[in-house]
């Protein structure tokens, strides 16, 4: 006997090096839990179909329990033949209740198993990082709360546009993050759906009741095609995009935290417990959490990539590439929630210099404003627009600020200026006047947060 859940039509001996290039225990041991969970449903399907006794059932419950409790006390002992944690919890579940075990997988495939399992862990996995992205949410929007007066430069092209809150760019990246936030739960609508009964390709033929095994595992729904169910892997290309989507935003905001934190911006600093120093120079301080944040977008983005690559082309049904889809999952698991919580960290502690900000405010910045002037005074918006540009470049040519042209000078250029176009150079007034839902002033970055409160 080869010692192999598969053994029976084999002779021959498999060369260590395949058997550890086809073992996925080292990572899929993760699974311990669900597998027991799955197991244990699925004997209370074997019962009502009539395939074990209910004391059948009692020992196989009692036995998995054992089974879990070894694997919670890290008392679980691998055997070299447990090439996966499904062979690995049979084998021991047969160690310890005897050959009443070998009842379990009537009519069970590791292929329905497996799928299973992924998304039994999934669906509970999601819960926790949803809620640590909501911890994020939670800390930007009470801090846009806490400093919605503060102004600074806004940027597009990273050249100075117009004034804006503070407030206003920290949300316009927690928004960011709540539509992160609705499209996980969207994902895991599908990640809740059940396999098991599926078999290994062609369903289940002994009657086992899928519905049941549903309700015992609590899943939303029963995946409707043997073949499919037991080969899709969307669930976890969905999950892989969510992640590398939510890193895209993630890595955005630190590139800008980044930049902000630099001398020549000074606008932010970060905590000392979210930066790091230079081995040679000392006056450093730089700030890696962000740089970490950056670059493991890159990797998830790889897994994303890699998981497709692996799925594009496969033939029907389940193929041992399939094995691969879990350390993806795994790893971006583990990437997305220490970034998580190290951006909630950062956030919470950044130090932020509004006098830095307010500094780098400058009067060109308002040369829009000073077009809305004109428009406000009749003139059509491409006229205004024109007007506000030479005003732009007469500044320029006489070495001067925009806000430092007299209303004689400005008077050369339209005769609808006059005194009140002082007004125009107040940075509070201008981000006041962007009112309109959605935009920058005091108004508008209220009811985001409203909204931000209410999601
Ligand atoms: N360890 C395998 C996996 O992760 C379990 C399924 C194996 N099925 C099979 N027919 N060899 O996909």
């Amino acid at each position: 006997e080869s010692g192999k859940l598969w053994g029976g039509r084999f002779v021959g001996t498999v060369d260590p090096i395949m058997e550890k290039f086809n073992s996925s225990i080292t990572y899929d041991r993760h699974l311990w839990e669900v597998d027991v969970q799955g197991s244990k449903a699925y004997s209370r399907g074997l019962e009502k179909a009539g395939l074990l006794t209910k004391a059948e059932v009692d020992q196989i419950h009692h036995g998995l329990d054992k089974v879990a409790e070894e694997w919670a006390q890290d008392t679980f002992k691998l055997n070299p033949n447990d090439e996966d944690i499904h062979t690995a919890n049979e084998r021991r579940l047969k160690e310890l209740i005897g050959e009443t075990a070998g009842k379990l997988h009537t009519g069970r495939s590791r292929n329905d198993q497996v799928v299973t399992d992924l998304r039994l862990w999934m669906r509970q996995n999601c819960w926790t990082l949803s809620a640590l992205l909501w911890g994020l949410i939670r800390t930007m929007v009470d801090r846009a709360e806490a400093e919605r007066d503060i102004l600074f430069p806004g940027y597009t092209h990273l050249q100075r546009a117009q004034p804006i809150r503070w407030s206003h760019w920290i949300l316009s990246h927690a928004v960011a993050l709540t539509r992160d936030s609705e499209r996980l739960l969207e994902v895991q609508k599908r990640i809740n759906v059940l396999p098991l009964g599926s078999g290994a390709i062609a369903g289940n033929p002994l009657g086992v009741d899928r519905e049941l095994l549903r309700a015992e595992l609590n899943f939303g729904a029963i995946t409707l095609n043997s073949m499919d169910a037991t080969s899709e892997r969307d669930f976890v290309a969905e999950f892989l995009f969510w992640a590398s989507l939510c890193m895209t935003h993630l890595s955005r905001m630190a590139e800008d935290l980044i930049l902000y934190s630099t001398k020549e911006f000074s606008f932010v600093q970060l905590s000392d417990a979210y930066s790091t120093g230079s081995s040679l120079m000392p006056q450093k301080k730089n700030p890696d959490s962000l740089e970490l944040i950056r670059s493991k977008a890159g990797r998830v983005f790889g897994r994303c990539a890699g998981l497709l690559m692996t799925l594009k082309g496969l033939p029907s049904t389940y193929n041992k590439d399939l094995q691969e889809d879990k350390e993806a999952v795994f790893e971006v698991s583990d990437t997305m929630s220490a970034v998580l919580q190290v951006a909630t960290g950062i956030i919470s502690t950044l130090q932020i210099h509004p006098e830095n900000m307010a500094r780098a405010l400058s009067p060109d910045m308002l040369a829009t404003d000073l077009a809305y002037y004109l428009v406000r005074k009749g003139m059509p918006f491409r006229q205004a627009h024109e007007a506000s540009g030479k005003a732009v470049f007469m500044a320029e040519t006489k070495g001067v600020a925009l806000n430092q042209l007299s209303l004689q000078e400005l008077q050369t250029i339209s005769p609808l200026f006059s005194g009140d176009v002082s007004h125009v150079w107040d940075y509070g007034h201008s981000v006041e006047q962007y009112a309109a839902l959605g935009g920058t002033a005091r108004s508008s970055v209220d009811w985001q947060i409203s909204q931000g409160k209410l999601a």
